[in-house]
């Protein structure tokens, strides 16, 4: 049987828990990434870059289903309407997802701006949507830390608030709005607990056993403004249950 699901980024740290789920509900997956891969149990890959867009209608062949997840630090505009053209063009999709950011409409970043532009190429295509505000994941807080802490003097921006999430407990929710009806701009998923960046900064290197010189330090201009004012956090359900202290237990040794 031929996949009637894409997923784009199927390979990532988001993408690669929620093919599994799609795959155990009985379906077959294509999954599309910039790298080829072999085809391995009823999940098949094509490389596509999104940013050009070549090779997307035959990528599209067949789908009914498109989770939007591909995504990076430049490009995510253009790789989403790249994405959502070819998908109308196809004329076989009948629910298109996209993964988004919270405050993807109001954090003045380059990033949040080109989810924002994503989310309204989106809503405004032809395609029945549904579209999901995720906050950081566990997984990117860790990054984070762990690279401020390398240097020796850690640089600790005040008045900064996360509300890190599970991205497994993320992936278990888009394979559900997947395999559902086309919802709209579903509730935000936040973390269930907010965190000052200081405080995620602080039990890293308590769980890894460093100490580091603190230097404090206002993030300037709006963005700084806007983070302060807690505009990335969310009070909606449903709030994922898995907390920052549980993921770093589990994931990083500690000292
Ligand atoms: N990480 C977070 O905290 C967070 C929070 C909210 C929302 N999100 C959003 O969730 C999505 C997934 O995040 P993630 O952390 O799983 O990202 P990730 O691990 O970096 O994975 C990104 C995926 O997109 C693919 N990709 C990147 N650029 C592409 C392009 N131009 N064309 C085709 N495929 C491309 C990558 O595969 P190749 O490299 O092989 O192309 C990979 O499969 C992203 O859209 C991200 O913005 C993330």
């Amino acid at each position: 049987m031929a996949p009637t699901i894409l997923v784009t980024g199927g390979t990532g740290v988001l993408g690669s828990q929620v093919v599994p789920l799609l795959r155990s509900a009985g379906h077959e997956i294509r999954v599309l990434s910039r790298h080829e891969r072999e085809a391995v149990d009823g999940v098949e890959y094509v490389a596509v870059d999104l940013i050009t867009g070549d090779g997307l209608a035959e990528a599209l062949t067949g789908v009914r289903t498109v989770l939007h997840l591909a995504g990076g630090p430049k490009g995510d505009d253009a790789s989403t309407e790249n994405l959502v053209r070819a998908s109308e063009r196809a004329g076989t999709v009948e629910h298109l997802v996209l993964i988004s950011v919270i405050g993807a409409d109001v954090v003045p970043l380059g990033y949040f701006e080109r989810k924002a532009k994503s989310e309204r190429i989106v809503a405004d295509s032809t395609i029945p949507s549904t579209i999901l505000r995720a906050a950081q994941f566990h997984d990117l807080t860790l990054t984070t830390v762990q690279a401020m802490a390398k240097a020796p003097v850690l640089v600790a921006p005040s008045g900064i608030r996360w509300q890190p999430v599970a991205s497994r407990e993320v992936a278990a929710r888009l394979a559900e709005l997947t395999l559902g009806d086309p919802a709209g701009r579903v509730a935000d998923m936040a973390g269930p607990r907010t965190y000052t960046l200081e405080e995620l900064q602080r039990s890293y290197l308590q769980t890894v056993g460093k100490r580091r010189i603190r230097m404090p330090m206002r993030v300037p201009g709006k963005a700084g403004k806007a983070y302060r004012a807690g505009v990335n956090l969310s009070t909606e359900t449903p709030a994922g249950t898995e907390t920052w202290e549980e993921f770093l237990a589990a994931r990083v040794p500690a000292a």
